[in-house]
């Protein structure tokens, strides 16, 4: 199975944490289609941590707790695939969850064989309880291998966190993506705090296997599981630009049966999404170096586009106004190419023409400008 675009889809756990049941996947199946998330590209619907029984059965394999899915995964999978999404899990590395409910450890090609009987197309892959005297890479690998070989196309997320250098060694295990950071909370200081980190991690993420951000918390404002006091609209618009932006994966995390509808319309925004399913998946690089145009180097990043278009993304994590000035000279169209951008701001729908190579943009405190530039001849006297 090859990924080429950052994967789409809503995920049980930064609202619902241990609170899920059949039904209530069923209800979120249900909004995904009458809502317009799924026609978006929302594609897959995964049921996290917490859906298992304590004990397995007495074959070894994983059973679905009782009295959450009376009716079992495989009728939950086949009512998810009858609206035409994709069907997703969650287990674990080790020898439990980070739930406590038992992991695949030393049952990974059973456990894949149980999904792949079940219908499953998506299985998160957590890293809880590894075993002391088992790397945690050969028991990625292993499951990867199980995976590739369970005779169903399974996409293979792994979250192993970003730990023990994950990005260097997670490409040799068949991750299609993989978690980048810790565990994402419903605060502009934890969306800032994994913003920060990423950079680093940027150049590893490639189609076939992209770099995870976390799972989106817009539209949370500080209900549910992960949320650790909300955050405002703008906030929700930054996190998500950003997390678009820059090709990671996109899996709502909200209550979408009650989500209001200004950060729906955020995850809705079809321009902000083309620009992280652009088929090229180029490395977005950032320019925002600190100078007297941007004394506290607020991130801007360049993503070079398939059709030869550029998506330029200025963000402002900080709790002032910022008053900036981005050099086009930094990502390489200086006057002397007799190029300039023409910009069409994706969240104003605004276009305007960059003039002496310079972009000014004021951005109020905690906001964020996605602009899709197209290269066009300088032509005098054309102001901005
Ligand atoms: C964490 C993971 C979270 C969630 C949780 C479930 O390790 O990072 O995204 O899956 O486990 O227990």
């Amino acid at each position: 199975m090859i990924v080429k675009k950052p994967p789409m889809g809503w995920n049980s756990w930064n609202t619902f944490g241990h609170d899920i049941n059949e039904e209530l996947i069923r209800e979120i199946a249900d909004v995904m289609v009458r809502d317009g998330y799924l026609d978006a590209g929302y594609e897959y619907l995964v049921v996290d941590d917490c859906w298992q029984e304590h004990e397995r059965d007495e074959n070894g394999r994983l059973v679905a707790d009782r009295k959450k899915f009376p009716s079992g995964m495989k009728a939950l999978a086949d009512y998810v695939h009858s609206k035409g999404l994709k069907f997703g899990i969650y287990s674990c590395a080790g020898t439990l969850t980070c739930e406590g409910f038992p992991g695949s450890f030393e049952h990974e090609f059973i456990d894949a064989q149980t999904f792949a009987e079940w219908g499953v197309d998506f299985l998160k892959y957590d890293r809880c309880y590894k075993p002391l005297t088992f790397d945690v890479v050969t028991l990625f690998r292993r499951m990867g291998m199980a995976l590739a070989n369970c005779g169903r196309d399974i996409l293979f997320a792994a979250c192993s966190w970003g730990a023990d250098e994950t990005r260097k060694w997670i490409k040799s295990t068949g991750a299609h993506m993989w978690r980048a950071t810790n565990d994402i909370g419903d605060s502009h200081a934890s969306i800032r705090q994994l913003a920060e980190k990423f950079d680093r991690d940027l150049k590893y993420s490639s189609p076939g296997s992209f770099a995870d951000l976390d799972m989106l918390v817009v539209g949370m404002y500080g209900e549910g599981n992960v949320a650790f006091g909300g955050c405002t609209t703008a906030m929700y618009k930054t996190h998500f630009t950003y997390w678009a932006q820059l090709n990671s994966p996109l899996m709502i995390g909200a209550d979408i049966r009650k989500i209001p509808k200004e950060a729906r319309d955020i995850l809705l925004n079809r321009e902000v999404i083309a620009i992280n399913q652009d088929e090229g998946c180029w490395q977005p690089y950032e320019i925002g170096i600190p100078d007297g145009w941007n004394p506290k180097g607020n991130p801007v990043y360049v993503k070079l586009l398939s059709n030869g278009e550029i998506a330029m993304g200025i963000y402002n994590f900080y709790d002032e106004e910022a008053n900036l000035a981005t050099c086009l000279d930094r990502m390489g169209l200086c006057m002397s190419t007799g190029k300039t951008l023409e910009i069409r701001d994706v969240w104003t729908g605004e276009t305007q023409y960059v003039t002496n190579a310079v972009l000014k943009t004021k951005i109020p405190p905690h906001d964020c400008k996605l602009y899709r530039c197209k290269i066009v001849d300088l032509v005098y006297g054309k102001m901005s």
